[in-house]
């Protein structure tokens, strides 16, 4: 039997991504003056469809300069909230408002402030993939792909909480050498389940092939270790924020590559370089939230204008400034 949660987070469908749909869609998104962003996680349709498709940080660039009135989130409901606290003035839409996020949900505003209460006088650095509420508690938020630039801007005699992905925590206090950071122990349930020894397998299958790993990954370290062991050439193991790991394959000689992330995106790196061989490490590793945003969703957000993202004056203003910290830090992040 299907259990009501089940039920509540079927995503809309019966819709077929065909060339009508496509020139619906454009159309309707021209008469909103809307511009569609894409995350690298969504469907290969919505990717290809939108305006602009990319990593976290480069969807928040664009959001904060688009001269669009109204931004349509094809991601999940953080990016959409950090959209909105970052242009306040502009309609912000997400194709379906039930698109959460796992690692998000893993930090309360009650839990973080009584973190801050054992450690007053700590800076506190967010992961993007945190509520608006738990930004707001937030000195700089920061991406996978400015994580170790945020943390390396703080002086080194100040105390830090990272939050709350643990993974993406051990790989920043690895590259900085930082002592004094604590790191909450949350984690993304996909990313998670990408493990170590599944990667080891895949490695040992394909010597030659580049590893490109997203730092939220359960199996991070494990590549690190194989590096060091000399399992993997340590060239081979790539550290990348899902923007990083477009740059790289363009970049790259290998002709395969074990990427460890959410499925979704195979999708970008095989468009960025058609004659490299990209393997997932592990092909169930497939975020349903992204997955919400169907074509039936994209058509029924822009016929509609649902739904609509609010985030209140007073949290917006407060999370506004650690999210604009993050924006000014670190490289560009990946989009186009
Ligand atoms: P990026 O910032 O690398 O795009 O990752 C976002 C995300 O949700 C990873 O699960
Ligand atoms: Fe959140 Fe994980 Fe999905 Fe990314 S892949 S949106 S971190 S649940």
């Amino acid at each position: 039997m299907t259990s009501t949660l089940q039920n509540d987070l079927t995503p809309y469908g019966g819709v077929v991504a065909d060339a009508a749909w496509a020139e619906e869609v454009r159309s309707l998104a021209r008469k909103r003056d809307a511009v569609l962003l894409a995350h690298n996680y969504q469907v290969p349709e919505i990717q290809d469809i939108a305006d602009f498709t990319g990593d976290s940080l480069a969807l928040s660039r664009i959001a904060a300069s688009s001269d669009a009135s109204t931004i349509v989130f094809c991601g999940v409901h953080f990016m959409a909230e950090t959209a909105k606290i970052l242009a306040p003035e502009k309609t912000v839409l997400i194709p379906d408002a039930r698109a959460g996020c796992s690692l998000a949900d893993s930090i309360t505003g009650d839990q973080l402030r009584a973190w801050k209460a054992e450690h007053p006088g700590a800076v506190v650095v967010s992961y993007v993939n945190t509520t608006a509420e738990v930004k707001a508690e937030t000195d700089i938020c920061c991406t996978s792909s400015n994580a170790v630039d945020v943390v390396a801007s703080i002086p080194a005699d100040q105390e830090v909480l990272f939050l709350p992905d643990q993974f993406l925590g051990a790989h920043v206090k690895r590259v900085t050498g930082r002592e004094n950071m604590h790191i909450w122990a949350g984690e993304c349930h996909v990313h998670a389940g990408i493990n170590g020894a599944e990667l080891a397998e895949r490695a040992s299958e394909n010597p030659d092939a580049d590893l490109f790993i997203h730092p939220e990954c359960g199996c991070a370290t494990s590549a690190l270790y194989l590096a060091g062991e000399g399992a993997v050439a340590p060239e081979r193991v790539k550290i990348l924020s899902t923007g990083d790991m477009v740059h790289a394959a363009r970049d790259t000689k290998a002709k395969s590559v074990l990427v460890a992330t959410e499925i979704g995106m195979i999708h970008q790196l095989r468009k960025a370089a058609p004659e490299i061989d990209f393997r997932a490490v592990n092909d169930r590793a497939s975020c349903r939230y992204m997955k919400m945003i169907t074509p039936a969703a994209l058509l029924r957000s822009l016929r509609e204008g649902a739904d609509e993202v609010h985030v209140d004056a007073e949290t917006a203003a407060r999370a506004r400034a650690s999210v604009q910290r993050m924006i000014e830090i670190g490289q560009p992040g990946g989009g186009e």
